[in-house]
């Protein structure tokens, strides 16, 4: 597996592999990548038999305050997973290379409603970063398919609308949450936690399962639910950010009718802010 850090080299190799017949399939990444990623490059696998990864740490989504500098690179490691796991391409480009004119003068891709509210009112500006850097590796990389984590559910809406709104032709897939053993979503921000507050962090995901449980036995107060929910997160040493129910499909607030809706959450552990979703389907 090779990895290109250049534009031009790798639209080169890319254009050979379309010459060949090949389906190409894009796995953006920021690197650091656990099974959950793993489970993105199989599902590629599954539908493109020419497959890029790409690991790249994009500063335009991260907020001032948020944590940039010391989000975990770990190429080398990163590189023998995604040979192991089949992959046929690495894209690992420098910020020169994604902003040869710098942040400031980067035209700046704004997908509307998807990206309000929910993780988009917490981090001012992240899905602009998101849809913006995903539009650049789409533009670059030109894939068939793309395949994204329905663990940032929120994120995946925003793409999904991207490349609608924008009539690009490429095949969204969304691939489900992997879980550790007790239950919590893997993600490269779970090594921030201490021992104690690993401890605590499948509670995120007890917390969603009961409220779905309450939905699914017909609670339909969902304010008091949440209210309940949030309280026992607290208890458990959570600061929660948000909890919210919304329809799956639109990402609108759900209401007592919505049949399809998921369970959102972003929750403190000390400084480290995790999320989590749940959804639920009802006759
Ligand atoms: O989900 C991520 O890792 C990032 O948001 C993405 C999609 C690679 C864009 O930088």
């Amino acid at each position: 597996m090779k990895t290109i850090t250049s534009v031009q080299e790798i639209r080169t190799v890319i254009a050979q592999a379309r010459r060949q017949g090949k389906r190409i399939g894009l796995v953006p990444t920021m690197g650091n990548l656990h099974q959950g990623h793993m489970s993105l490059i199989q599902k590629a696998c599954e539908y493109a038999d020419f497959v890029v990864a790409s690991i790249f740490v994009n500063p335009l989504q991260f907020g001032i305050n948020e944590d940039l500098d010391s989000y975990p690179r770990t190429l080398e490691q990163d590189q023998e997973k995604l040979r192991a796991a089949g992959c046929s391409l690495l894209f690992h480009p420098n910020v020169e290379e994604m902003y040869p004119t710098g942040m400031q003068e980067q035209t700046l891709v704004h997908v509307p409603s998807v990206s309000a509210g929910l993780c988009g009112a917490k981090r001012p500006g992240h899905f602009d970063g998101v849809a913006t850097v995903v539009s650049k590796l789409f533009n670059i990389v030109q894939p068939d398919i793309a395949v994204f984590g329905e663990k940032d559910f929120q994120q995946l809406a925003v793409i999904r609308k991207l490349v609608a709104d924008m009539n690009l032709p490429i095949q969204v897939f969304g691939a489900p949450i992997v879980r550790a053993e007790d239950g919590l979503a893997l993600s490269s921000r779970n090594q921030y936690l201490t021992t104690e507050q690993r401890a605590s962090a499948p509670a995120l995901h007890n917390a969603l399962v009961q409220l779905v449980d309450s939905i699914l036995h017909g609670e339909t107060d969902f304010t008091k639910l949440i209210e309940t929910t949030n309280k026992a997160l607290s208890n458990v040493g959570f600061k929660p950010d948000y909890l919210e129910i919304r329809d799956e499909l639109t990402l609108e607030p759900a209401t007592t009718n919505t049949k399809q809706g998921v369970v959102l959450a972003a929750a403190y552990l000390g400084s480290t802010r995790l999320i989590d979703n749940l959804t639920y389907h009802l006759n």
